[in-house]
């Protein structure tokens, strides 16, 4: 069936795998792709489906008030998946307000512009906000999962912010009728993840004999989803999912972030031909997150259950196949190692 999808933050690291997904999956469909190309927007991410039919890329900003309705004008949109958005938390630290606008404003402007542009007739229409589970706040070492009712109590400003506009997102559904689906998930890690998250920096940083830093102890636990698990999840849920519903999705896959790192440095060690133990010299720890989440976990049953999905990957397969495709992609990496980003790392590495 045709249809035009608008896909928002499509050059960034998860958004780079539903466009690809989308592009060539439905060649009936005609995909936007807006993003602003901040500095995680990196169109290198989609050179092989840049030329295709049914693909074409704007840029623009999602807080845009002007630009947004027209562009919903223009092309009279069957569906959203949103996904652009500020989403580094130690970013979220220094500069809240940045994720204020984008996280909460963009998508309330995008929000009311679907409103807009489908009013009298939301039959067969759908907006999709991918959210994250750091909305439910941190668990403790206690075997406890966050599910769908699971309280919203964010810590960080990155996290205020992304639970700030899934009540967005639920009140346009309640007050308006919009057609709305949120999906709340873990960690991703993958191919084309933006170097200033732990899994790629780690990467980078072993293969140049840098220090890998760890924050506090390292205890802190994350549940590490493959990118692209995540993307078939939202393929499901945009197509069978329920209006008005949320879907938890995580890899049932905890790890402490000093294991995680072990694990990691015992894979580089071997594919760069080191001595088993010499990458792992380079684990530093340095100063903690401000209000550091000690843990998250993913309780997946709903969408396993009632829409069939389930993770594909073990998660050292993943982590090896993520090492391969680093060590396979060095262009990309320098892209963005060598312009303004490395300046921007250096200083907050020597600030910790
Ligand atoms: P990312 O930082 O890699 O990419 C974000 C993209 O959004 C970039 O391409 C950027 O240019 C674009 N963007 C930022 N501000 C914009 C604006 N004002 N207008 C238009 N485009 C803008 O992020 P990601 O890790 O791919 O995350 C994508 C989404 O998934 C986010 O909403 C995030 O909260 C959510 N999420 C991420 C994870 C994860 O582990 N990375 C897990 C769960 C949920
Ligand atoms: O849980 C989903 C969230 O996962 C997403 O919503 C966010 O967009 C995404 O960035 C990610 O947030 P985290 O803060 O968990 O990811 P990050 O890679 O920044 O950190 C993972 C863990 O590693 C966390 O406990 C902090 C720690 N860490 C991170 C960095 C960058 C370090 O110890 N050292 C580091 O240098």
């Amino acid at each position: 069936m045709k249809k035009t999808i608008l896909i928002t933050g499509g050059a960034g690291f998860i958004g780079s795998h539903v466009v690809r997904l989308f592009v060539t999956k439905y060649p009936d469909y005609q995909i936007i792709n807006l993003d602003a190309l901040t500095y995680a927007g990196n169109l290198e991410n989609l050179n092989d489906v840049a030329d295709a039919q049914n693909y074409k890329f704007v840029k623009g900003d999602i807080t845009d008030e002007k630009f947004i309705p027209h562009l919903f004008s223009t092309y009279q949109f069957d569906g959203v998946v949103h996904l652009a958005a500020e989403s580094h938390v130690d970013r979220s630290i220094t500069d809240p307000f940045a994720f204020i606008r984008t996280n909460v404003f963009g998508t309330c402007n995008l929000l009311n512009a679907a409103k807009e542009a489908w009013k009298g007739n939301m039959e067969g229409k759908r907006f999709y906000h991918v959210s994250t589970d750091e909305v439910y706040g941190a668990l403790d070492f206690d075997g406890t999962f966050f599910t769908e009712t699971t309280k919203y109590d964010p810590h960080s400003p990155y996290s205020a912010s992304k639970a700030s506009s899934d009540h967005f997102v639920r009140a346009y559904h309640d007050t308006y009728g919009l057609p709305v689906v949120i999906s709340n998930c873990s960690n991703n890690y993958g191919a084309n993840h933006f170097p200033e998250k732990l899994i790629p920096l780690s990467i980078n940083n072993i293969k140049n004999n840098r220090p890998i830093p760890i924050y506090g102890k390292g205890e802190n636990v994350r549940d590490w989803l493959w990118v692209n698990d995540h993307v078939r999840a939202i393929d499901t849920i945009f197509h069978n999912g329920k209006n008005g519903e949320t879907y938890n999705i995580g890899g049932n896959n905890e790890w402490s972030n000093i294991d995680l790192i072990r694990a990691l440095c015992d894979i580089m060690d071997r594919k760069l031909q080191r001595e088993q133990g010499e990458s792992a010299k380079l684990i530093t720890f340095v100063k903690d997150r401000a209000g550091h989440d000690l843990r998250y976990a993913i309780d997946s049953t709903k969408l396993q259950r009632e829409l069939g999905w389930k993770p594909s990957l073990q998660f050292e397969e993943g982590l090896e196949k993520t090492v391969d495709w680093y060590l396979a992609n060095q262009t990309w990496m320098d892209n963005i190692i060598n312009g303004d980003y490395q300046k921007y790392y250096e200083k907050q590495y020597l600030e910790r």
